[in-house]
């Protein structure tokens, strides 16, 4: 065997498939509207909403388009988005209770076209932000953009992580380790395991039509999370904020393509 056949045999005995030209048509469609979704939310996050009224918007503006919204009824999930406030890491569930000045809010949205799945999340700063909170939200685009940039056929899953990594903890930051990015196209969750860390040249190997998910959460202070008593929303040990970012790419020949790039251009705050 040569080291292309080599592999192919490993990426699919870790059970991860490769997908064909429509199937890229079908994630591309799917992308941009979980994208769209993102970009209808950015005037609606301020001072004084709640989390349920933007899981509202959420929920109608996706069946407004004719998709089912992959996350409500997901695993027991009662919500259309997670919105993950300050120290919530992820998952964080919709509620009544309303955003403050100075929050820092993720919104992740997976929406489901045609069968294929799209899943993208974004940070979004309520009113005026402190300085020490738009670093970590910047740190974390940038680190998640590095990470989508590291992807080519013949590199690895670790290769990802190692960029993401050096980014996060160059800056004093640290990497969640117990959530990672998946495997996703007609499956919400699929193999592989997209795990935030190195090292370089670990992980399965990355191949052309492989489809996954980056999503890396960077804490301002320790790694640990817990989960509370809901069984949804992971949080902080320490109580330090959490920041994070999620693109659904697929790999191509030469690279990468991002399917969840934002179409008004609001990829990071600042969006006004
Ligand atoms: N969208 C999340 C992800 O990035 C999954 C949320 S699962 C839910 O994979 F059930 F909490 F919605
Ligand atoms: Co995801
Ligand atoms: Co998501």
């Amino acid at each position: 065997m040569n080291y292309a056949a080599v592999r192919t045999a490993s990426r699919a005995a870790r059970g991860i498939i490769t997908h064909d030209e429509d199937a890229f048509a079908g994630m591309r469609a799917a992308g941009r509207l979980a994208a769209e979704c993102l970009d209808m939310l950015v005037p609606h996050v301020v001072p004084g909403v709640t989390t349920e009224h933007l899981d509202d918007l959420a929920r109608e503006f996706v069946l407004d388009n004719g998709a089912a919204p992959a996350c409500l009824f997901y695993r027991g999930y009662p919500k259309t988005v997670c919105t993950s406030v300050n120290r919530v890491v992820c998952h964080g569930i919709p509620e009544a209770k309303p955003l403050r000045e100075g929050d820092i809010v993720n919104i992740d949205v997976t929406v489901i076209v045609d069968g294929w799945h799209g899943d993208t999340s974004r940070m979004y700063p309520v009113g005026e932000i402190k300085r020490a909170a738009a670093r970590l939200i910047d740190v974390t685009y940038e680190s998640m953009m590095a990470g989508i940039a590291a992807i080519a056929p013949g590199k690895t899953i670790g290769d990802i992580g190692a960029v993401i990594q050096e980014i996060a903890e160059g800056a004093r930051y640290s990497v969640v380790h117990d959530f990672c990015g998946h495997g996703i196209g007609k499956v919400f969750h699929a193999p592989p395991n997209v795990v935030h860390l190195g090292p370089p040249g670990t992980g399965a190997p990355i191949e052309a039509g492989m489809f996954f998910t980056v999503e890396p959460m960077i804490n301002l202070g320790r790694p640990d999370v817990k989960v509370l008593s809901d069984g949804w929303t992971a949080v902080t040990r320490d109580r330090a904020l959490s920041a994070q970012f999620e693109h659904t790419v697929g790999v191509t020949e030469d690279g990468v393509e991002i399917f969840t790039t934002s179409p008004a251009g609001l990829h990071c705050p600042p969006y006004g």
